[in-house]
């Protein structure tokens, strides 16, 4: 069983029940026993394709328990175990369903370069499928209905790019649903968000949330029209001038951009607006840093510093970033706005709705040295 680190559990001694002589219809020793009640958390999630952990600081803080992840980029790993205390467990073609414990939500941001604009057309230009037809990327998707049809979980979120539902015509995201809900049965609802409410990143991601049996389900919205966060609020005061473009790439940037004006389309660097929000941080970003430069007046533009990565992503300022810069910049470009999924995750609970939600919770009654256990139903938190 590929198991993660269980979640601490707080033992309670309620020394006043020893007088008593039945607990909860349970009969305890008389007097002097010792009456332990282990309490668990409220949910058990798994973080699938985990990458460096969004998914699990925004369900762990609404309570979950993160029982099992996995991800194959050793870098990945590095910051993964670093921040989480746990190495998830590697490539999930490897895994078997039957290893992975129990658990009430998958999450999953799976791999979307087979499905990204960039992605297609780089795969395009190298005349390689894309896709579903990707056959070592774009197939992972089966990995989670595989879990899902083998575990069954109350409800799922899974995260792609936006572009995933109109490639190829719509057709990827009509397999990709069907299998979902007449396959699996699921009851699916999917919608895309700009995450610029949230963080100060034009960031465009599509969300699907299904659950087991139907469930009045709201998306959270975000009514923040003309107060979105700024750009300016996410830099670091003092920067280290390595991350100033050189001359050279600087005046490369800028010809390139000239070229591509001048035959009518749009590409070129993007000169962050400070009172706005900046273009959407991509994997790629560790190569020149030119969808987002921060103005520097005087002096040539510089690029974000990992940390300002960690922020555009709405990562907490105590999340540890421990590799290079090269591998920090793809793992943030990778990841999912971290608020964003919180309040998605949030609403998905919600649903699942807070009376039918238990947990089991082991009553321990030591009778001199003899325990007797007994699981009764938890209610747990109430989500809202
Ligand atoms: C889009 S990223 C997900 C990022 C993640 N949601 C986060 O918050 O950082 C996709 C991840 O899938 C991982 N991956 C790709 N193929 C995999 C495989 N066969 N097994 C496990 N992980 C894989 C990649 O290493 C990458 O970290």
């Amino acid at each position: 069983m590929v198991r993660e680190r269980q979640p601490r559990q707080r033992f309670y001694l309620l020394k006043s029940f020893a007088q008593k002589h039945s607990v909860l219809g349970i009969q305890t020793a008389p007097r002097y026993s010792v009456f332990v009640m282990a309490r668990t958390k409220s949910f058990r999630f798994v973080d699938l394709f985990c990458g460096i952990g969004g998914f699990r600081i925004a369900l762990q803080s609404l309570g979950g328990t993160c029982v099992f992840s996995s991800d194959w980029d050793k870098y990945a790993r590095q910051t993964y175990s670093a921040n989480f205390g746990v190495e998830p467990a590697g490539d999930i073609r490897e895994v078997e369903a039957r290893d992975i414990p129990t658990f009430d939500v998958l999450t999953a941001g799976f791999p979307c370069q087979p499905f990204s604009i960039s992605g297609v057309s780089k795969k395009n230009s190298l005349g390689r499928p894309h896709g579903f037809a990707d056959l070592t990327q774009g197939t992972l998707f089966f990995e989670i209905v595989r879990i899902l049809k083998a575990h069954k979980p109350r409800a799922f979120i899974l995260e792609n790019v936006r572009n995933l539902r109109s490639h190829d015509g719509g057709r990827t995201f009509d397999v990709i649903l069907r299998s979902l809900t007449q396959d699996l049965g699921y009851d699916v609802h999917f919608k895309i968000f700009d995450a610029k409410h949230l963080v100060p990143q034009h960031r465009e991601r599509i969300f699907i949330v299904g659950f087991r049996e139907p469930r009045q389900f709201a998306w959270p919205s975000f009514d923040r029209q003309g107060d979105e966060p700024k750009l300016r609020d996410i830099l670091e005061e003092s920067v280290d001038p390595k991350y100033t473009l050189s001359n050279k790439l600087w005046d490369y940037l800028q010809r390139y951009a000239a070229k591509h004006r001048a035959a009518g389309n749009g590409f070129g660097f993007g000169l962050g607006n400070l009172d706005g929000s900046s273009r959407t941080l991509s994997a790629r970003y560790y190569k020149d840093g030119s969808e987002i430069l921060v103005p520097q007046g005087e002096n040539n533009p510089r690029r974000l510093t990992p940390r300002e990565c960690a922020r555009l992503m709405g990562y907490p300022e105590t999340y540890k970033i421990v590799v290079s810069d090269t591998q920090a910049y793809k793992q943030f470009g990778n990841s999912v706005v971290v608020p964003l999924v919180k309040a998605v995750a949030n609403a998905t609970l919600k649903a699942l709705g807070t009376p039918e939600v238990f947990r089991p919770r082991q009553l321990s009654l030591i009778e001199g040295g003899r325990a007797a256990v007994a699981t009764i139903p938890e209610r747990v938190a109430n989500y809202g």
